[in-house]
């Protein structure tokens, strides 16, 4: 079952004086479980695009539907409810709250669920917490945290609700090998036991090759 279905035209942005257009013609579908990376040059728009997908970004010419819903027809509230419960963002300018403790950042997603979402997954925060080593971190507050500690805050963060898709934005590259492992060890668990559809940007071509489709992007030419 397809769960995205894109089709692009074209992603422009406009300055006053410059227009860059980006992405185009560039159709993406993609299988419910299916594992995707997505690689290019640095500027291709691989972060654009996990904004499009993520429905973080609907302002581009092209057709949307996602779980087999038409993208064109959301409400404001719906897009809310997808993006809090169904999509998990690991995005490279996701920003922790710095007056909140990291458990609390990590939890944040909860305050919004509904309460049986809620109790189910406060269940499994132990077990993310356990599998990505930062139990010694939950108290700190993201600025007593170095930068591979808070990356691997945003990552728990973005996959607490065990969204259906999870669009992770390099989500090793500020880490060490053991980090790295066990950042994508999780992330494949998930996939595995959940059949969570993964998409994942990444400069790392060993990473990229263990996903089952690596989508390159290039620049129009
Ligand atoms: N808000 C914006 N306004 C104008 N231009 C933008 C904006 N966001 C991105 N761009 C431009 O769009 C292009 C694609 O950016 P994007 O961040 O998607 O690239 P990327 O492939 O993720 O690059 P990187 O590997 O460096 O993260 C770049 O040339 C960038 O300068
Ligand atoms: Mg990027």
């Amino acid at each position: 079952m397809k769960i995205i279905d894109l089709k692009i035209k074209e992603k422009v942005y406009k300055n006053k004086k410059t227009q860059l257009s980006i992405l185009n013609n560039l159709n993406l579908e993609v299988n419910v479980g299916e594992k995707i990376a997505i690689v290019g040059e640095s500027g291709v728009g691989k972060s654009s695009l996990l904004n499009i997908i993520g429905l973080l970004d609907r302002d581009y010419d092209g057709e949307y539907t996602l779980f087999g819903l038409p993208t064109i027809n959301l409400h404001t509230s719906e897009l809310a409810k997808w993006r809090n419960e169904k999509i998990g963002f690991v995005l490279q300018e996701s920003a922790l709250i710095n007056s909140l403790t990291i458990e609390d950042n990590i939890k944040l997603p909860l305050l919004y669920a509904d309460s049986r979402k809620k109790e189910f997954n406060s269940k499994d925060f132990e077990s993310i917490i356990n599998a990505i080593d930062i139990q010694h971190i939950l108290k700190k507050k993201p600025l007593e945290c170095s930068g591979g500690e808070k990356a691997r805050a945003v990552f728990a963060r973005g996959i607490i609700m065990k969204p259906q898709i999870i669009l992770a934005d390099e989500p090793t590259a500020s880490l060490d090998i053991e980090n790295r492992k066990r950042i994508i060890n999780l992330l494949f668990k998930m996939n595995k036991e959940f059949n969570t559809t993964i998409i994942t940007v990444t400069h790392d071509l060993e990473i990229a090759n263990r996903h089952d489709r690596v989508i390159h992007l290039e620049r129009r030419k």
